[in-house]
C-alpha cells in the first residue's frame, strides 16, 4: 500500500510558487536574483488598517469566530458589493474564506462530481485547472489569442458547453495577461449563458481595483438575469496588498453558501480573527492610497512596454488591468546559446533569464499558454530598471 493518495497525482504544484523558491534560494546562496515571478504588491498594507489588527488583538478578539466569517466583516462585504457594484446581497449570500484561493477551491470541492466541466479560458491562473482536477472535475481549456486581447470569443464558448459543463469562469482584470472585458464583450458572452442556464459563471474579480483607465465590470452589472447562475469571489490581497492576511470572500446564492462553509467547517474552520477584523476596517475605509499606487504601477508598467517592445524577438500584450505583463518570447524559440544549447519553449527561456540575467519570471506553459512569460511589476522601479538592464545584456548574447 502506498502512502500517498492517488488524489496527488491529479494537479500539480504551483509552478509560480516553485519558481518564487528557486529565486529565493539562489539569494539565500549569495546570488542577487530580481524576482519578478511573484504575485503580490509591493507595498505595506496601509497603517489604518495594521492599527486595527493590533486593537483587535489587544482586545482580545483572538478565539474561533462563525465558520464563514463574522456577521461585522460579512456586511462590511454586502455594502462593498452595494456601494462599488450596485450589487445586493443578503448575509447567507456571503462566506469569508481563507484567500480567494481557499473560496474558490471550496466552491470546486463543494459542486464538482467526477467529471463535472469547468470551462477555463487560457491563458488562466495557475491555480483553476489544478483545483479543478483536485476536486474530481474536468478542465475543459479555451485558448485565447494575444490578437484576440486575450478574450474568448462567444462563439467559442458556445461550442465548448456540454450538458457536463458545471462553470464558466470569468477573471477580469485577468492573470497573466492583465486584459479586462468591456461591457459590450460581457453582453456578448451573457448571450451564451443565458442559453445555457446549467452553466454557472465564477467571476473572479480580485484584480477589481487595479484598472489603468478602463472601468470594471462584473457580468452581473450588463446581465442581472445571471444573479442566481454566478458565484463572484473578491478578497483583500490585491487592492490592500494583504496578501498574508489571507482573507477572500464569495458571494451567491444561499443553497452554495451553506455547502461551502460545511466543507470549510471540516477543514480550517474560520479564516484568522485578526485578519477579518482588518478586512473589514479595509472594506470600510477610505482607499486614497490607491491612486498613488495605480500611479506607480502604471510607470512601472510603461518602463515594461517601453522596454520589451525594444527588442527584437519579444512582443508584451499591453494590459488594461493586474500588475502583470504577458510577453511572446516567440522570436527567440529555437535560437542558440552560447553553450550550444538551444532555448526550446519559453521553460527553456524563463531558465536562462534565471541562471544567466538571475531574473525569475515565469514561463507561459504555466499558464497553458506558449510562448511566452509574465513578469510581474509589483516591484520598485529600481529593481525593474536592473532588470530590464540585466536582462537586455543576456538576450544579446544569444546568436540571431
Ligand atoms: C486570478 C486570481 N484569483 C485569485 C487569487 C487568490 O488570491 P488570494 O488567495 O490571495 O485572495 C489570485 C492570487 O494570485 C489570482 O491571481
Amino acid at each position: 500500500m502506498t502512502l500517498i493518495s492517488d488524489r496527488l497525482s491529479r494537479f500539480k504544484p504551483s509552478l509560480t510558487v516553485k519558481i518564487s523558491q528557486i529565486a529565493r534560494e539562489m539569494t539565500i546562496s549569495g546570488e542577487k536574483v530580481i524576482s519578478l515571478s511573484s504575485g503580490q504588491p509591493d507595498f505595506d498594507t496601509p497603517k489604518h488598517i495594521k492599527d486595527q489588527a493590533i486593537k483587535a488583538i489587544n482586545d482580545g478578539f483572538t478565539k474561533y469566530t462563525q465558520v464563514d466569517g463574522i456577521p461585522e466583516l460579512k456586511k462590511s462585504i454586502i455594502t462593498k458589493f452595494e456601494s462599488e457594484n450596485d450589487l445586493k446581497y443578503d448575509l447567507d449570500q456571503i462566506t469569508v474564506g481563507v484567500g480567494g484561493k481557499h473560496v474558490i477551491y471550496n466552491l470546486f470541492m463543494s459542486t464538482l462530481n467526477k467529471n463535472d466541466e469547468v470551462i477555463i479560458p487560457s491563458p488562466y491562473w495557475v491555480s483553476y485547472p489544478d483545483m479543478v482536477n483536485l476536486a474530481g472535475g474536468k478542465p475543459i481549456i479555451l485558448e485565447t489569442e494575444m490578437k484576440d486581447n486575450f478574450k474568448i470569443i462567444p462563439k467559442q464558448l458556445e461550442s465548448n458547453i456540454s450538458e457536463k459543463t458545471k462553470w464558466f469562469i470569468i477573471n477580469s482584470p485577468g492573470n497573466p495577461t492583465g486584459t479586462v472585458y468591456d461591457k459590450s464583450e460581457l453582453k456578448e458572452i451573457s448571450k451564451v449563458l443565458l442559453k445555457n442556464p446549467h452553466v454557472n459563471i465564477l467571476s473572479d474579480d480580485i484584480y477589481e481595483h487595479i484598472t489603468y483607465g478602463t472601468k470594471f465590470y462584473n457580468v452581473l452589472n450588463v446581465e442581472p438575469k445571471l444573479y442566481e447562475n454566478t458565484f463572484i469571489v473578491n478578497g483583500v490581497s490585491k487592492a490592500f496588498s494583504m496578501t498574508g492576511w489571507r482573507i477572500g470572500y464569495g458571494a451567491g446564492k444561499k443553497e452554495l453558501i451553506k455547502a461551502i462553509s460545511k466543507i470549510q467547517s471540516q477543514s480550517t474552520t474560520n479564516p484568522c480573527s485578526i485578519s477579518q477584523v482588518a478586512a473589514k476596517h479595509a472594506l470600510q475605509s477610505e482607499k486614497d492610497f490607491l491612486q498613488d499606487w495605480l500611479k506607480k504601477f502604471e510607470s512601472r508598467k510603461n518602463l515594461l512596454i517601453d522596454f520589451f517592445e525594444s527588442i527584437t524577438g519579444l512582443d508584451p500584450f499591453k494590459p488594461s488591468g493586474a500588475f502583470y505583463l504577458y510577453v511572446s518570447c516567440e522570436g527567440f524559440i529555437n535560437k542558440k546559446l552560447k553553450d550550444g544549447k538551444k532555448i526550446n519553449n519559453d521553460m527553456d527561456f524563463a531558465e536562462y533569464l534565471l541562471h544567466d540575467a538571475k531574473v525569475a519570471v515565469v514561463p507561459g506553459i504555466a499558464f497553458g499558454k506558449s510562448p511566452f512569460f509574465r513578469i510581474s511589476y509589483a516591484t520598485s522601479f529600481d529593481d525593474l530598471e536592473e532588470a530590464c538592464k540585466r536582462i537586455g545584456t543576456s538576450l544579446k548574447k544569444i546568436s540571431k
